[in-house]
């Protein structure tokens, strides 16, 4: 985000016209209210959904035709600075009362979640993280911020940049997967495809990095849970996602719900003045998660709604998710000197050089034409994008035997739930798809005339079908394509599981099928790394789907078959059974690595190593990685080898480079990604590929949060996955 002097002048004129109550309405993040329709009140409700006398679904329905209070007296009143929705048509003409009849006519932010496309769903972030293709990241992050424009939207609470290592933790589907160093490539893709071009304001959006900061690190990984760690880990694992997303000029970032070391990061001035602002310079501003302000009183950090907004914005969270609190109460504690104008100054300027870096001011409203645009079917190469981003996206884990590709021509059955649920296919934080866009794994085999009998036979919960399955069993074929998971509700915000295995009757469905003497290819639909331990002895083949969006069966059916050679990696490990978790490839390394003898660090009763590592994925053809040097200059390391293609099919591979410092101050990770590149390789073909490491990103951050470059050994890495590595050493004098 930058602005021009001309702009940031424009600010402060505007700032010194305000009244007090002015500048706190501008703090004000409001959600419409649902009014009437109801047997019970809506507080009612919520509990009903919460406690399971409601599900989900039926809850969604009433909400779907429920109507709304969006607030407009309150808005004409100058009380609110941002409103949340995707509806063009209500936001121009909430556009238009600010605009048109507020005293300083100043437009809203209007913020909502499109987290991984909005009625142009692509794969989710754990997903697209797995492509390793910055430049595809980057790409469907610009196809939802103009998307997003034309839904009336100007401000996306995204992306969503949580380096997770529980797979228990349901979120870990929002965002980039375990790794530090992938996660701030994902970070700087994302703000520039969502804010970067600024040539027409129909382009562009605010992104709102979040969830700030170590979320992800909840105990135990279950959601909303405390979170304590080290100052070193905080800055070498958790920030440097936002860090990065920071030096690509982020517009926000949301405090994530969590407290840190004790300090809720809704009033952490450590973490909000200190880094965001301060070492990392955020120029935008802090929001706090819905809530979040008023969840300070339940944490037992604030004595009530006014003490904790007055500690929430003392401690630089400049907007108020949902409660109110800033507005109750902040123009009386500035009254009484709690809190200064200053304090409040900087936050309203904050959020008004955002609204100023959109252009609202000259173009607040979404032009009926494009309104009429996206009412009728979506434009191709947004399915078009939306089917690359799933293609690159899918994750081959086993192939035994080369059973994949499947030919065409043969009969195949296919079983599962999940196979015939084009409503499931967008994952978890979807809130803008269309059912007529969605495209199921049936379809996709329908469109693309594969010769297939279906049968449910069970899903990711219910019972299992005992005809359906014992029909399944007497098909005429022994190929059996089974799609098994998770429903889009199993991860995502506040679908923390204890049992991260398959849910339900699935694995009982496929043991029967392999009894039977069935090849079952396991297509998985899930939005977490599952334990499949079972699944990777017992199934010839498994292909991770993912919840891979709107085009999810056109893809997996070319994959399936052979029309696209997949080429996605696991941006997290995989555990074979639940108890393993958090299992992640770069953890610091222990004296007591664990291994087949008694006292290292191991449990009894499960594997030391991963089911599938971080980094893994199978293509149809072979990659050979030789002849690795190690070649340096004053900037710093590259790793050159050759890459060969020893298979029969071009393809793509993903290389990698690990670095672990052997002699550093701190105990360091056994291995840290520090480069990936995408190298397509016809059959028979060769490469010298070379990755760079600059010495200046071979530092770590200590106990005092100081970045240091230490002199010694270096372990340098290359290959295809976390797993199965060249390795050579170098030492390096900074
Ligand atoms: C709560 C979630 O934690 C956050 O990710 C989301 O952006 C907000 N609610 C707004 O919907």
């Amino acid at each position: 985000m930058k602005l021009t002097d001309k702009q940031k002048q424009f600010v402060e004129e505007l700032l010194n016209k305000m009244t007090l109550e002015e500048k706190v309405g501008q703090l004000n993040q409001d959600s419409p209210s649902i009014v009437g329709g109801f047997d019970v009140p809506f507080e009612e409700l919520i509990e009903m959904v919460t406690d399971g006398r409601m599900s989900q679904e039926e809850f969604g329905k009433i909400m779907a035709t429920a109507e709304r209070d969006f607030h407009e007296d309150d808005i004409r009143a100058g009380m609110v600075g941002s409103v949340m929705g995707n509806d063009p048509i209500k936001a121009n003409e909430l556009q238009k009362i600010a605009v048109e009849e507020t005293r300083l006519g100043i437009p809203l932010l209007m913020g909502f979640d499109v987290i991984h496309g909005l009625r142009s769903v692509y794969p989710i972030a754990i997903a697209e993280a797995g492509t390793f293709d910055d430049d595809l990241m980057e790409r469907t992050a610009k196809m939802a911020a103009k998307e997003s424009r034309a839904y009336g939207i100007n401000w996306n609470f995204a992306p969503m940049l949580d380096v997770a290592r529980d797979s228990r933790w349901g979120r870990v589907s929002e965002g980039p997967g375990e790794d530090p160093f992938l996660g701030s490539r994902f970070a700087r893709a994302k703000i520039k495809g969502l804010q970067n071009n600024t040539e027409s304001t129909a382009d562009y959006v605010a992104a709102c990095t979040k969830h700030y900061v170590a979320y992800s690190a909840c105990e135990a990984g279950r959601d909303y849970n405390t979170t304590s760690m080290s100052t070193s880990q905080l800055y070498n694992v958790y920030l440097p996602a936002f860090k990065a997303a920071m030096e690509e000029g982020a517009c926000s970032a949301m405090a994530s719900f969590n407290d840190l070391n004790g300090v809720p990061c809704t009033v952490n001035s450590y973490t909000l003045r200190d880094i965001l602002k301060g070492e990392f310079g955020l120029e935008g501003f802090v929001v706090s998660d819905a809530n979040g302000i008023r969840e300070c009183v339940t944490h037992g950090i604030a004595e009530d709604d006014a003490d904790a907004g007055i500690k929430a914005i003392n401690a630089g969270l400049d907007m108020d998710m949902g409660t109110r609190i800033f507005y109750n109460h902040i123009a009386q504690a500035v009254k009484d000197g709690k809190v200064s104008m200053e304090t409040l100054d900087d936050a309203v300027r904050r959020i008004l050089r955002v609204k100023v870096w959109l252009g609202l001011f000259e173009n607040p409203y979404v032009p009926q034409e494009v309104i009429d645009m996206y009412s009728k079917v979506l434009p191709k190469e947004h399915v078009d994008l939306c089917e690359e981003a799933a293609e690159k996206s899918i994750v081959i884990l086993k192939n035994e035997g080369s059973l994949l590709p499947l030919k065409k021509t043969s009969k195949i059955t296919l079983v599962g739930e999940l196979a015939d649920r084009a409503d499931e296919v967008v994952g978890a934080w979807s809130l803008g798809w269309e059912a007529s866009d969605c495209v199921s794994v049936k379809a996709g085999f329908e469109a693309a005339g594969v010769d297939f009998e279906y049968y449910p036979v069970c899903g990711p919960e219910g019972d299992l079908n005992a005809d359906e399955l014992k029909a399944a069993i007497e098909t005429e074929t022994d190929i059996v394509v089974a799609v098994v998971g998770e429903y889009k509700s199993m991860s995502g915000e506040a679908s923390s599981k204890a049992d991260i295995t398959l849910p339900g009757h699935q694995q009982e469905m496929l043991k029967k099928l392999v009894a039977a003497g069935k090849k079952v290819v396991a297509v998985l639909m899930n939005g977490r790394p599952l334990a499949l331990g079972w699944e990777s002895e017992q199934l010839p083949a498994i292909v991770e789907g993912w919840h891979l969006g709107i085009q999810m069966g056109t893809a997996l059916t070319k994959v399936l078959f052979g029309e696209v050679n997949p080429s996605g990696k696991l941006s997290s490990t995989f555990s074979s059974v639940n108890g393993q978790e958090p299992l992640y490839y770069n953890h610091p390394a222990t004296g007591r690595p664990g291994s087949k003898s008694k006292f290292t660090s191991k449990y009894l009763d499960a594997p030391v190593e991963p089911c599938f590592p971080f980094g893994y994925g199978l293509s149809y053809t072979t990659f050979e990685y030789s002849n690795l040097k190690l070649e340096e200059d004053s900037e710093g390391i590259a790793a050159v080898f050759t890459l060969k293609n020893i298979g029969d099919v071009a393809g793509t591979e993903v290389a990698q480079i690990y670095m672990q410092d052997v002699t550093a101050s701190l105990v360091r990770p056994v291995k840290e990604l520090k480069g990936y590149e995408r190298v397509t390789l016809a059959a028979g073909e060769s490469k010298e590929v070379r990755i760079a490491l600059r010495k200046c990103d071979m530092g770590f951050y200590d106990n005092q949060g100081k970045y240091v470059c230490e002199d010694g050994l270096f372990r340098i890495y290359v290959g295809g996955n976390s797993r199965d590595l060249l390795k050579d050493e170098v030492r390096v004098k900074f």
